[in-house]
């Protein structure tokens, strides 16, 4: 491709200013051209700072996608339009990035896995935590057998009072749920990406409304409004796989407690464990003894990327945009974000039933 990838940007909220236009805009492949948000000033606010020249503005985001000079579109809008829109943006001839989680529904997550399969483009999902200095080490230990089979894993996801109160986070029909489809949803990415263990067979899921009815002060991002708060305040769940293996999956916005991490994992294998709370921790037994290994990262992740930034965000960008460029497979596979989608689903479903839900194996 001789010139550069032209991006189109659906949503300008909080992610899109966070995430996706510093790390675009560092990117020496691409230009953003195109930028949309229902609150059209919020677009052209980040036209003025990002833009390419004569970048497009819209209110609309069929308009946007009228534009066939784009080949990139990532979606930032929440999380009820991420289907609609990138199955849209994909049809008309997009590779798209959505940002996490990747639908509401594991019915709306397969019908964009399919409309990738259709269109032949790409499609990727903003699990950005997977390209964190830790995690990409982590992957390279698991990759390499360090730890054995893994055959236990811990998902964390738990904070004490850290309750989204901007947007339509509390918003069960915009979002599809709380803390478990928010940031529940990180924490499983990458630990069925660390154990490369994609065939769950059942789930087990509590889901509580304890603390979001209350009345609050302390919470990280302000008050919340208790009477706006239909999703959970947090939920457990306890996921089966195929070759035996168990994850115990816990995600929380507001839960009395103080053992905190969030888009962590603690694996155990045969041959040995890896904790990522607290640092990047190995352990094992060796001649006789049990040992802890500190991981040192503070070299940096350019290893990783021919990029010179290592802050995940860059990370993910310049990879999402070398596998485009060099037509190669994503980091996150539609495929994998897919069984996130469907395990957490099945925990909704087995928390309202009160039942254990036992997965279709499909592929
Ligand atoms: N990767 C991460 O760690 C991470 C962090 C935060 C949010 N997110 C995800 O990003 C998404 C957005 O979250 P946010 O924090 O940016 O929310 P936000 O409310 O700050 O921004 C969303 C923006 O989308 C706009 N919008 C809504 N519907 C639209 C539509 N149909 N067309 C065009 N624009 C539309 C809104 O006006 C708003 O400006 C969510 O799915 C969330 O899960 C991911």
């Amino acid at each position: 491709m001789s010139h550069k990838l032209r991006v189109g940007i659906i949503g300008c909220g909080g992610i899109a200013n966070g995430k996706h236009f510093p790390a675009l805009s560092g990117n020496k492949n691409v230009e953003i051209v195109a930028f949309c948000d229902i609150d059209l000033e919020k677009a052209r606010e980040a036209a003025a700072k990002y833009g390419a020249e004569n970048a497009g503005v819209y209110a609309d985001y069929t308009e946007l996608l009228k534009d066939s000079s784009l080949d990139v579109v990532h979606v930032c809008t929440p999380n009820d339009s991420h289907a609609e829109i990138s199955i849209a943006a994909l049809e008309a001839g997009n590779h798209v990035m959505c940002e996490k989680p990747m639908a509401k529904t594991a019915a709306e997550a397969r019908a964009m896995l399919e409309a990738s399969r259709r269109t032949g483009k790409k499609l990727t999902i903003g699990y950005n935590n997977r390209y964190r200095t830790d995690s990409q080490h982590l992957k390279k230990v698991c990759e390499a057998g360090d730890l054995g089979e893994i055959y236990y894993a811990r998902a964390h996801a738990i904070r004490r009072r850290a309750v989204p109160t901007w947007g339509v986070f509390l918003d069960e029909e915009k979002q599809g749920g709380g803390p478990l489809i928010d940031i529940g949803t990180h924490a499983l990415d990458l630990t069925l990406w660390m154990m490369d263990n994609y065939k769950p067979v059942s789930v087990t899921g509590s889901v509580y409304h304890k603390l979001g009815s209350k009345e609050n002060g302390a919470n990280a991002w302000g008050p919340w409004d208790p009477a706006k708060f239909t999703v959970e305040d947090s939920a457990m769940g306890f996921i089966k796989m195929e070759n035996g293996a168990t994850i115990v999956l816990e995600a929380s916005w507001a839960l009395n407690t103080l053992d905190i991490d969030e888009a962590k994992c603690s694996l155990s294998g045969t041959e040995g464990g890896a904790d990522m709370k607290g640092g990047l921790r190995i352990n094992g037994e060796e001649h006789s003894r049990l040992f802890v290994k500190e991981v040192d990262l503070s070299a940096g992740g350019v290893a990783f990327y021919s990029g010179n930034s290592s802050r995940d965000i860059d990370v993910e960008c310049g990879m999402w945009i070398d596998a485009i460029l060099q037509d190669k497979d994503p980091v996150v596979l539609p495929e994998q974000a897919l069984v996130v989608t469907e395990i957490l689903e099945a925990m909704y479903e087995s928390a309202k039933t009160g039942k254990t839900v036992y997965m279709n194996q499909q592929d």
